[in-house]
């Protein structure tokens, strides 16, 4: 299965995929684009070897089609069979959806369906909660919403601030995504829950 991976930030979730996609042969990565030319993490897919692609969503304005259309280039051409958002901070239109539903993943740092959209760790500790984690799940037109393929679970510690927390956070992300990536390249649809 061929592997496309859209990223914004520093790609430490797509680092992982593809260092063990390399490593285990269960898929292969064709792609990182990013929304943002200056993301940390295409240096570090070049640097993988893998191709990468920034496709700068502020050229565009509010035009968030005529974004999509130009991200889309570069990413049918690497005919990727899955196509991975990991750190993707960009809300994509149902259309964009559409191109590739049932082969979208997405990561979302919440126990889904709890705190869909951003401050996942802050709104978790505001609200006396005892665990957070992460969930990938399938990208549906509906943000955050899509069938749950795998979630990972931590404690939220006393004094924990939402820093601490998205670090803990973050590391089970890092088990958790190419866990569930080696699943669904194989067909496998059964949650992982670590
Ligand atoms: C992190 O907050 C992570 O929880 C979420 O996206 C952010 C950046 O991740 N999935 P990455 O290091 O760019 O993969």
């Amino acid at each position: 299965k061929r592997v496309a991976i859209l990223i914004s930030g520093g790609g430490s979730n797509m680092v992982r995929l593809v260092e063990t996609m390399q490593a285990e042969g269960y898929a292969a990565p064709v792609l990182v684009a990013s929304n943002d030319p200056a993301a940390g993490g295409l240096a570090k897919a070049r640097a993988l070897g893998v191709a990468a692609a920034a496709v700068d969503h502020r050229a565009f304005g509010k035009d968030r089609a005529a974004f999509e259309a130009a991200l889309l280039e570069p990413l049918l051409a690497a005919e990727p069979d899955i196509l991975c958002l990991a750190g993707f901070m960009r809300v994509l239109t149902p259309d964009f959806v559409r191109r590739f539903e049932g082969r979208m993943l997405n990561i979302h740092p919440s126990l889904l369906p709890k705190y869909p959209g951003l401050h996942t760790h802050a709104r978790a500790i505001a609200a006396g909660d005892a665990e957070a984690g992460c969930t990938v799940h399938e990208v549906t037109a509906e943000l955050d919403a899509g069938p749950i393929l795998g979630q990972g679970r931590v404690p939220i510690e006393p004094g924990d601030d939402a820093d601490r927390l998205a670090a803990r956070v973050l590391n089970v992300e890092h088990r958790l995504y190419p866990a569930v990536l080696r699943r669904y390249a194989a067909g496998d649809r059964t949650p992982v829950l670590l």
